[in-house]
């Protein structure tokens, strides 16, 4: 984070806002929950467009990745022209990046790397120049930038990408910058991807704005949602058919379980849930609950209502989710997270004061 976007976080911190949480997504109101002025018009001018990019992100038959870059005015011309990209007979997944973040950075490349892995095309956003302002700036552009990716995603559907063969993933600003994506394929040819997926979607400055704002439950035939840090850097309500709060949603457990890591440390450690569910399809098992705040207390073991988060969601389970995690790479926890006594922070923290008499 920039220092400017330091001090930002500290004013908000430090001042009221009018933004009142609903009853439906329990308190507190979350970290900067809104910013005037974010709905404002924006745009990006012809001279800087070309630094607005889409990555193919691919591996040879050796198992090496290989990465090329296409300015997005004329990504769809190069990408249908490239004869190691197939849209007409494999699935094609199309990862946003967030706020200070990059196609090129190694959790972008691992998330890529797991879908070709899989015989999917893979495209990652390139929007490290526009997301570099201070945090309510890359808000207000990224609507643009999501508008943008929608019209790419049109190019491609007019040349034989099939809808249905495309899952949109975003991290944070872009989950709500596929949103906007979304938003536009539909608007123009009637046609939502196959799913999309929101890796906890960012919360500052979106948390009093309407639907059309922001990554919206039906942006997709499928959207799923994983929240992290939902007070913090991401979302508290649900923005997803199918919504996973990992250990409550808010804090994760750190190296030392019963010390939960931080907002940041939080916030991506999304990412490293998605790359691990993709690998490994039904490790990650969430148990269904009530409502967002019987997720935060851990109020879910029923065992009887399961989802999983990755690939293998059953999206007709439709609902709110408390996902269990281990504490350590590769953080899933199976089948044995679905009992109550293994809940991570509450299963520690009965060892730290077992015994009756404590001397020093
Ligand atoms: C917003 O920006 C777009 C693109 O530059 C422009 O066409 C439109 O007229 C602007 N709208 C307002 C209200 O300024
Ligand atoms: C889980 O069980 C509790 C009590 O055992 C019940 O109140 C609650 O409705 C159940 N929740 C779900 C989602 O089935
Ligand atoms: C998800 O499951 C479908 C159906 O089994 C399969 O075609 C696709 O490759 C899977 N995707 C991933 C990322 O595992």
């Amino acid at each position: 984070m920039t220092f400017r976007g330091v001090l930002f976080i500290m004013f908000y911190l430090t001042h009221t806002s009018g933004f009142e949480p609903r009853p439906d997504i329990g308190s507190p109101s979350g970290l900067v929950p809104d910013c005037p002025g974010v709905m404002k018009n924006a745009s990006i001018g012809s001279t800087t467009l070309p630094l607005l990019q889409i990555t193919l992100h691919r591996m040879t038959r050796s198992g090496q990745i290989v990465r090329k870059n296409y300015p997005i005015s004329t990504a769809h011309l190069g990408l249908l022209r490239d004869k190691n990209i197939d849209f007409k007979n494999k699935r094609t997944v199309f990862y946003a990046v967030g706020f200070l973040d990059s196609s090129l950075f190694p959790h972008s490349q691992a998330i890529g790397t797991a879908y070709a892995k899989r015989g999917y095309n893979v495209l990652i956003s390139e929007t490290f120049p526009f997301l570099l302002d201070i945090y309510p700036k890359s808000v207000r552009i990224g609507r643009v930038i999501g508008r943008k990716f929608g019209e790419f995603l049109v190019k491609l559907t007019l040349q034989g990408l099939r809808a249905e063969d495309l899952e949109l993933v975003g991290m944070s600003l872009g989950a709500h910058i596929q949103g906007f994506a979304a938003k536009h394929l539909y608007a123009v040819t009637g046609k939502k991807p196959f799913r999309v997926t929101g890796l906890d979607p960012a919360g500052p400055c979106y948390r009093g704005l309407p639907p059309e704002e922001k990554l919206a439950p039906t942006d997709g035939t499928r959207v799923d949602v994983l929240h992290t840090n939902m007070d913090g850097f991401g979302i508290a309500e649900r923005l997803g058919q199918v919504d996973f709060y990992a250990n409550g949603g808010e804090f994760q457990p750190g190296d030392i379980p019963y010390i939960p890591c931080l907002i940041l440390c939080s916030h991506i450690r999304a990412m490293f849930y998605w790359w691990q569910a993709i690998e490994h399809p039904k490790k990650f098992i969430g148990m269904k609950c009530d409502s967002i705040q019987a997720a935060r207390s851990a109020k879910c073991y029923n065992n009887s209502d399961i989802n999983y988060l990755g690939n293998a969601t059953d999206f007709n389970n439709k609902g709110i989710y408390y996902l269990p995690t281990h504490n350590e790479f590769p953080y899933y926890r199976g089948k044995d997270g679905l009992k109550a006594e293994n809940e991570i922070y509450t299963s520690v923290a009965k060892y730290i004061n077992a015994e009756d008499d404590f001397r020093v």
